[in-house]
């Protein structure tokens, strides 16, 4: 609907009729975004900043994250901080504030990934959450390094629900995958593709059913993150259909790419660790299905797994053998701008596109209405958002610190002229105006269904 939208500090104040007069003053700043949309900042609830991963850490720190997170539209993130093995939560908590603290240039918040479970860290669980870090991020994959057993799985779940805390899970059988891998590469298969061939669809869909099951017997809900296949999403499907309380986010790599990218080019199929995340792309027919979930309210979320490594120095640690090369893709300036090209394409409504990229995961991780909405009262993220204005996804066009583009000969129609982040204009036409530590760390609420 057509409005006039009213900042006053870091809050929206009202809404006014068009044919309501404007008021004029040397403290009034008007301005003009007819022809534009009006939405709220964009919410990322799944990035992986100056993250210690594979041998080496994600390229986009807390301050080169934010700032090309801002220009893409998003106002906030949700990281993931990371309990050492045998170490507390407290510790990974600190790390991470300590990581975020005066270089986000938008506001944070984390989420915790738990990779031990004894009964301190159980009893932590809920200082976590007092602290404002109400989700938790298991892992089914990567035995040795994240992976929790079911027992421990199961106790976090029981643990969460009595607190009022939100798990989600990396829902991949990692140790048949483990196997997998081992036998490619002692048969010289080590090429990237093999990442895909040796992290098949069944593993995705037996975890995540199983994590389904194991959160109906806990009674409690459960997100699933970067979901990327049909057979999982059917297992989602069918528990909605049962009432359960299950939620699953996809993101855009496994809307808008496929396993044809990990073949690299035709002069070095190394190329195609560009492409290497976890899951991996899924052939193209899967993407019929994650956008029949999106429209159809059986995935909630489009967040981004941001997680860039470099090509030199980072990704090419694995180019003897696709099980070195560190897992993740860059993403956080470009979801805005993909989706709402989707949007274009009739893929998906201009209000599923802010829904799935804003309110629904403000509303799930417990920051509503405070972000993920214009109503009065909340926080004046605020996103003026040219439907017209086009841009080609290159590297020279974007901010990320990584040094290749995952969709470099893509444009897309659609784009930000201005980023408010409470309130403060932040970027204006490709200009960034934000001070470094100026984002402010989110504690949010507890799971309510
Ligand atoms: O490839 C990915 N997704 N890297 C980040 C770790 C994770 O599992 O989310
Ligand atoms: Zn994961
Ligand atoms: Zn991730």
């Amino acid at each position: 609907y057509q409005a006039n939208l009213w900042i006053d500090g870091e809050k929206i104040v009202s809404h006014t009729h068009p044919s309501q007069p404007i008021p004029t003053g040397s403290d009034v700043k008007v301005i003009d975004a007819s022809g534009c949309y009006v939405i709220p900042g964009g919410i990322d609830a799944h990035t992986h900043l100056d993250m210690p991963f594979g041998g080496t850490t994600s390229s986009d720190d807390f301050l080169t994250g934010t700032r090309a997170a801002a220009y893409g539209g998003p106002t906030t993130i949700i990281d993931f901080a990371i309990q050492q093995k045998g170490g507390t939560l407290r510790q990974a908590l600190d790390t991470w504030h300590g990581k975020a603290q005066g270089k986000a240039v938008i506001d944070y918040a984390f989420h915790m990934i738990m990779t031990d479970a004894p009964e301190a860290s159980l009893h932590e669980m809920a200082d976590m959450v007092r602290e404002g870090v109400t989700s938790f991020k298991l892992f089914m994959a990567y035995p040795g390094v994240l992976l929790l057993d079911d027992q421990s799985i199961f106790k976090c779940m029981l643990r969460a629900g009595e607190i009022g805390a939100l798990i989600c899970m990396h829902a991949e059988h990692g140790l048949p995958i483990d196997i997998l891998v081992e036998r490619a590469i002692q048969r010289g298969h080590t090429a990237p593709i093999y990442h895909a061939l040796t992290r098949p669809e069944a593993a995705e869909a037996t975890g995540t059913e199983r994590a389904i099951a194991l959160a109906e017997m806990a009674k409690v809900p459960v997100y699933m993150v970067h979901l990327s296949a049909q057979r999982a999403l059917e297992r989602v499907m069918e528990a909605r259909d049962r009432g359960l309380p299950t939620y699953a986010e996809t993101c855009p790599q496994y809307l808008f790419l496929d396993d044809d990218a990990l073949r690299g080019s035709e002069q070095d199929p190394f190329d195609g660790a560009k492409y290497v995340c976890t899951p991996p792309l899924r052939p193209k027919h899967h993407h019929e299905h994650l956008w029949r979930g999106l429209r159809n309210y059986d995935l909630q979320v489009v967040s981004t797994d941001h997680c860039p490594f470099c090509m030199k120095d980072q990704k090419t640690l694995g180019r003897d053998s696709f099980a070195k090369i560190p897992n993740g893709m860059p993403g956080i300036e470009t979801r805005l701008h993909l989706l709402h090209d989707a949007v274009n394409h009739g893929q998906i409504s201009l209000n599923r596109f802010v829904e799935i990229t804003s309110t629904a995961p403000a509303k799930i991780f417990g920051l509503y209405p405070r972000k993920g909405s214009l109503a009065v009262g909340a926080d004046a993220d605020v996103v003026i958002w040219d439907p017209h204005k086009e841009l080609l996804l290159s590297k020279e066009n974007l901010h990320m610190r990584v040094d290749y583009a995952a969709y470099p000969e893509k444009t897309v129609r659609g784009a930000p002229t201005h980023v408010f982040s409470r309130g403060e204009l932040v970027v204006e036409n490709d200009k960034f105006l934000g001070q470094q530590g100026r984002g402010r760390f989110l504690r949010r609420s507890t799971f309510s269904l």
